[in-house]
């Protein structure tokens, strides 16, 4: 474990030494110096304060092993895609602010190890409001998948991009389909259960993430759901369902939820209801009374038994109950 961290930390700082020349220069230059080579923004979290010496490494000076704790280690940064040397988009990217690019300006703190409430630590119990803890992300990530950020309900309920992502480890467990689920259902409790259901979308085996369905940054749809629409985003995986079909069976076409739950239920196949309550939702029980309202409907009753109730449910004579293709099956049953 020592030997490995060691490694890295050499690693670390031949790395640096080699790149180390601009982004050095740049900080070291006295303030409001910086803001010539500092990229405009960075500098919004706390503009008035100095640039660190020496960048990474005044920082690794006393962030070191010894610092590291069972849950962190600030090396395990070097691990990431935030390190790549030849990025010049990336904090570590050419004449770029190294941690400072996250933390901010940390000349102060680095002084003497203390004045830490000068820097953005990012961390969960950090003083600096949510949109300033975030600043520093979005000033880089603001194409793309976080466009919708601020029309999210997470924005909204002000998560902080850290609230998902981890940073100092060289896998973030959020951006695996495996392990994703797990940082969602933290607060999700309601979803965890689904998910536990006889009947459920496979994300608890690991075969399905959350984000296969909705966009955790934010979109224009209800659910924040990756599509427009909740059929469009079924349709994504069950395209059969689609059509275009002969037979249409309007709730299909119109909401897949109509029927189904889309995490998880303790009914077969998602189902919210089982047949036939979940048909007679909509259709009356007058032409195919699925009760019996008298003796002589039940099986060996003087009625003979009534057919609809022998059948057992809709859906065993209806059996094309998402639509059919078929010339006679109008009715759904081929
Ligand atoms: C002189 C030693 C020293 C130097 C140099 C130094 N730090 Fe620190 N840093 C500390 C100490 C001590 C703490 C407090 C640790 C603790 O309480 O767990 C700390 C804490 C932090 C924290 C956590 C703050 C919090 O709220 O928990 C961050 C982030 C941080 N330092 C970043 C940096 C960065 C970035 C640099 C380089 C620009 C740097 N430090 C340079 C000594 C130093
Ligand atoms: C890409 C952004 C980014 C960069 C670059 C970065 N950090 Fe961090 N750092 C974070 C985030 C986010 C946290 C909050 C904890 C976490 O996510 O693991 C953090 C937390 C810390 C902490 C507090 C740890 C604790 O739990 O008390 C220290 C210390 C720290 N970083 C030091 C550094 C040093 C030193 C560097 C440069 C070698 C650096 N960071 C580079 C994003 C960054
Ligand atoms: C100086 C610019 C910069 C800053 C600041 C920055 N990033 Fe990045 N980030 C990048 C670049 C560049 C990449 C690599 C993108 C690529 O390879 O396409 C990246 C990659 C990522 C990835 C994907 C990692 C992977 O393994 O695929 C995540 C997640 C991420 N950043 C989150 C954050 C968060 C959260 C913060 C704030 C704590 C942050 N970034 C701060 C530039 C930055
Ligand atoms: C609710 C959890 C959550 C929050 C909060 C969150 N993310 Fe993410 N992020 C994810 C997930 C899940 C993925 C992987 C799936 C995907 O790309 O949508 C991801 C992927 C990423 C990536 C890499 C892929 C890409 O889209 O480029 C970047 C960069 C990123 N997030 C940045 C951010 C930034 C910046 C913030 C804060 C504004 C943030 N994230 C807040 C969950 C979150
Ligand atoms: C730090 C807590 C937290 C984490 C982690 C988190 N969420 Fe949320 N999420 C919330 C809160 C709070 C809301 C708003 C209240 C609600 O709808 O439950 C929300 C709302 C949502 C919504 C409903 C959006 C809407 O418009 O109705 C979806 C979908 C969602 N989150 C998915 C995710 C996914 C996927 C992840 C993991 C990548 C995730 N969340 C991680 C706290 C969190
Ligand atoms: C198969 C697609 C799919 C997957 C996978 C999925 N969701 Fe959803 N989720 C939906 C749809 C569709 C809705 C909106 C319609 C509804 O309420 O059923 C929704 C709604 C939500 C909501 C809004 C509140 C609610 O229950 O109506 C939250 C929160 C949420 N999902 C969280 C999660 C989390 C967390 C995960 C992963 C553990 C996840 N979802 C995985 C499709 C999915
Ligand atoms: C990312 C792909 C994906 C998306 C999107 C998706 N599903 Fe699925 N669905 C699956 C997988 C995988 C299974 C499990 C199949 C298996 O177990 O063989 C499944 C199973 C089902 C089942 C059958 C469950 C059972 O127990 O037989 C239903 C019903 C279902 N999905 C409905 C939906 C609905 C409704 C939506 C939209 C809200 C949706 N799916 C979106 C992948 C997806
Ligand atoms: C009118 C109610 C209803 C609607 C609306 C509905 N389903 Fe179903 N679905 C069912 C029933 C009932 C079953 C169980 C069929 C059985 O037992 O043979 C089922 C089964 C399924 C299955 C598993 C078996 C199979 O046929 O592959 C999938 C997947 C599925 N539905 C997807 C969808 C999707 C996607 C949508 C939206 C486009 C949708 N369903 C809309 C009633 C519905
Ligand atoms: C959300 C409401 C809703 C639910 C639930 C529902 N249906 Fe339908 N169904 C309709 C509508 C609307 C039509 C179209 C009626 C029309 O065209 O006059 C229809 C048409 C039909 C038809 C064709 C009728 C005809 O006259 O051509 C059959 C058969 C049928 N549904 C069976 C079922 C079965 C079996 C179930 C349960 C698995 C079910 N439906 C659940 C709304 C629903
Ligand atoms: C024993 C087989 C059987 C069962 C079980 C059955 N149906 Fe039917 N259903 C039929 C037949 C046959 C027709 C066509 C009648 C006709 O063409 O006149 C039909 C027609 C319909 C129609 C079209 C309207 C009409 O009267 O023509 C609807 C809607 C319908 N069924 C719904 C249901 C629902 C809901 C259930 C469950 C409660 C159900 N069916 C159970 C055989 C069945």
């Amino acid at each position: 474990m020592k030997t490995r961290s060691a490694i890295l930390a050499l690693l670390a700082s031949v790395a640096l030494a080699w790149s180390g020349g601009a982004a050095a220069q740049a900080a070291s230059a006295p303030a409001p110096a910086p803001a010539a080579s500092a990229p405009a923004k960075a500098k919004k979290v706390n503009p008035n304060l100095p640039y660190s010496e020496k960048g990474a490494d005044t920082c690794l000076g006393c962030h070191d092993e010894e610092a590291d704790s069972l849950t962190f280690t600030t090396a395990g940064v070097f691990k990431t895609r935030h390190a790549h040397r030849g990025d010049a988009r990336g904090p570590f990217g050419p004449g770029k602010l190294q941690c400072e690019a996250c933390h901010g300006p940390a000349g102060r703190h680095a002084a003497d190890g203390k004045e830490i409430d000068t820097i953005n630590s990012l961390k969960a119990n950090s003083k600096l409001p949510v949109e300033k803890r975030n600043e520093p992300c979005l000033d880089c990530h603001q194409g793309n998948a976080r466009t919708a950020w601020h029309a999210g309900a997470h924005d909204r309920e002000r998560l902080a991009c850290t609230d998902c992502h981890r940073l100092h480890v060289e896998r973030d467990a959020v951006l695996a389909k495996t392990s994703e689920p797990e940082v969602c259902l933290r607060c999700h409790n309601k979803q965890r259960a689904d998910f536990q259901k006889a009947s459920s979308h496979p994300v608890r085996h690991g075969r399905m993430g959350c984000s296969d369905c909705h966009s955790a940054h934010g979109s224009a749809s209800a659910s924040t759901l990756n599509k427009p629409t909740v059929n469009q985003t079924c349709y994504s995986c069950h395209a059969d369902k689609r059509g275009p079909l002969l037979w249409e069976h309007a709730p299909v076409a119109e909401d897949c939820t109509l029927c189904h739950s889309s995490h998880g239920s303790v009914r077969a196949a998602l189902l919210t209801k089982s047949p036939p309550l979940l048909c007679q939702q909509c259709h009356s029980v007058a032409g195919h009374p699925a009760v019996a309202r008298t003796g002589a409907a039940l099986p060996g009753g003087a009625g003979g038994g009534q057919i609809f109730l022998l059948a057992g449910s809709c859906t065993n004579c209806h059996s094309q109950v998402h639509g059919s293709n078929h010339p006679a099956g109008a009715k759904l049953m081929r």
